[in-house]
C-alpha cells in the first residue's frame, strides 16, 4: 500500500471523535460561506442558488461538516462531495456528518487526481492535501480541471519557515524507523522526542504542537513520508502553471511587508515598488513563523475580494462579538491580533466604535451610515480603517446571504 495512504488508514487525521459533533462545530479557514463569498464571489452571491462544493482530501471531515452546516443553516442548496483515499478517515467523516443529521453529503473514497470526473465545482476546498501527493502539479491541475467557470479554490499547504527543524527530524525519524510498523514508529518517535538536544531546531521551535496533541498528530508533522512545503513563490508558481491565480492569501495583513519592517520612508519605498508577489514573499522571509499558507485561488480575472464601496456590502466579523471589540476600541483606539507568536498593534479611532458596535451580519453598510448619522462620504472616511484593520486579520468579510 501506497505508504501515505498507510498512513492516513492508520491515524485518520485529525483525530476526532463524532459524538463530540453534539458539543461544539469546529470553524476555521478556508471555507467557511462567508469567507469564501468575501473571497471569492465579492461578498455578492446569491445563496439561494446552487452551489456545487467539493471538498478533496477531506480526511475527518472538518471543512467538510463546517461547510455541510453552514450552508445548510442559510438553506442553501448546496451539493457537497467528499473525496479521500482513506477509508478510515471518511468512516469518520461519515459519522460527523450522520451526528448532524447532514444527509446530502456524496461521499468518494479515491484518489484526488479523479476530482474532474465528478465536477464541475463552484468551489473546492482542499485544506492540507497536495503537499503529500507524489505529484503534486498534477493535484492542482485536477482541482482547476475539476472547477467551473467563475468558481474558486480554498487551499492550506504547509509552508518551510514556521516548520523550521520538522523536515530535518522527518529525515531523521526516516532513517531510524522507516521500515517499522505506524505504532512502533510513533513510540520510538516519542521516546527520540522525549531526549533531543537542545540545539536541535524543532526543539527550539515553540510554534509546533500537532505532535503533543496525538499520536495521529505526531505521525502527521514528524513520521510523514511525503510531505513538502510551499514558500509563497512555490505556491504561486504552482497554481499558475495549473491556470489559477491567487485572489488573497489568508490573514491578507501578515503578507504585507511593512508589518515586520521598521517604520522608515526609504524602506516603505522599496516595499511600495515590489510586486504584491514579491511583497508576500518578503513578508514570509521576514516574519519566519509561517507554518501554512491558506490561499484563495482562482482563474485569472475570475473571484475578487469584496470592497466597502457598495452600501448593500453586510459586513460580518469573525472570532470576535462586536460589543466587546467595540468597548475595546473605545477604551483603548485599537486592539492587538496575536498570529503564531507574534503580536500586531491595529490602531483604530476611537469614534469607530458606534460603527463597529452595530456589525451584526445583518445590517448593510448604508443601514449602520445611516444609524450613525453619516452620510455615504462621511462613512467611507470612518469606515476605512475598520475595513484595512479588521479584513487585513480575517476579522471582518461581506456577504449578504451567507451567516456566521
Ligand atoms: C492532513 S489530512 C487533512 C484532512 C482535511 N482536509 C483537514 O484539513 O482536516 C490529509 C488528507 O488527505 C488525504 N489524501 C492524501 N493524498 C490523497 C490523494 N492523493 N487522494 C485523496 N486523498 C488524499 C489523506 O487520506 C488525508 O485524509
Amino acid at each position: 500500500m501506497d505508504p501515505v495512504r498507510r498512513q492516513y488508514e492508520t491515524y485518520p487525521y485529525p483525530e476526532r471523535d463524532p459524538a463530540d459533533e453534539a458539543k461544539r462545530l469546529i470553524e476555521g479557514s478556508p471555507s467557511h460561506p462567508v469567507e469564501i463569498d468575501h473571497f471569492l464571489y465579492r461578498g455578492r452571491r446569491d445563496w439561494s442558488q446552487p452551489f456545487r462544493a467539493l471538498v478533496a482530501g477531506g480526511g475527518t471531515g472538518d471543512g467538510l461538516i463546517m461547510l455541510a452546516v453552514k450552508l445548510a443553516d442559510i438553506g442553501c442548496p448546496a451539493e457537497i462531495t467528499y473525496l479521500d483515499m482513506s477509508e478510515a478517515s471518511r468512516a469518520v467523516a461519515e459519522a460527523r456528518a450522520k451526528a448532524r443529521g447532514l444527509g446530502s453529503i456524496r461521499f468518494v473514497t479515491g484518489d484526488l487526481l479523479t476530482a474532474p470526473e465528478f465536477g464541475p465545482f463552484d468551489y473546492i476546498d482542499c485544506c492540507g492535501v497536495l503537499h503529500h501527493l507524489a505529484d503534486p502539479d498534477a493535484g492542482f491541475r485536477a482541482l482547476a480541471e475539476a472547477l467551473a467557470p467563475g468558481g474558486g479554490i480554498g487551499l492550506m499547504v504547509y509552508a518551510p519557515h514556521g516548520r523550521t527543524g520538522v523536515y530535518p527530524l522527518q529525515a531523521a525519524f526516516g532513517r531510524l524507523l522507516r521500515d517499522d510498523p505506524p505504532e512502533d514508529q510513533v513510540r520510538l518517535a516519542r521516546h527520540v522526542l522525549s531526549g533531543l538536544p537542545e540545539t536541535n531546531w524543532f526543539s527550539r521551535n515553540g510554534l509546533l504542537g500537532d505532535h503533543r496533541a496525538s499520536d495521529a498528530g505526531l505521525y502527521d508533522l514528524l513520521l510523514h513520508s511525503r510531505d513538502r512545503p510551499y514558500t509563497v513563490a512555490e505556491l504561486a508558481g504552482a497554481l499558475e502553471r495549473a491556470g489559477l491565480g491567487v485572489v488573497s492569501f489568508v490573514e491578507p495583513a501578515r503578507y504585507d511587508p511593512q508589518h515586520y519592517l521598521p517604520c522608515d520612508p526609504e524602506l516603505a519605498e522599496r516595499v511600495k515598488a515590489l510586486e504584491p508577489l514579491e511583497k508576500a514573499t518578503l513578508a514570509e522571509q521576514l516574519a519566519g513563523n509561517m507554518k501554512t499558507h491558506i490561499v484563495y485561488a482562482a482563474r485569472p480575472g475570475e473571484g475578487g475580494e469584496a470592497q466597502p464601496s457598495r452600501s448593500q456590502a453586510v459586513p460580518h466579523l469573525k472570532d470576535v462579538a462586536a460589543a466587546a471589540l467595540a468597548r475595546h476600541v473605545a477604551a483603548n483606539g485599537g486592539f492587538t491580533v496575536e498570529t503564531d507568536g507574534l503580536d500586531h498593534a491595529i490602531d483604530l479611532p476611537r469614534a469607530t466604535a458606534p460603527l463597529i458596535a452595530a456589525i451584526d451580519g445583518a445590517r448593510s453598510l448604508g443601514e449602520i451610515a445611516a444609524a450613525a448619522g453619516l452620510d455615504w462620504l462621511a462613512f467611507g472616511a470612518a469606515w476605512g480603517p475598520v475595513h484595512r484593520g479588521l479584513t487585513g486579520f480575517n476579522l471582518l468579510h461581506y456577504s449578504q446571504g451567507a451567516r456566521r
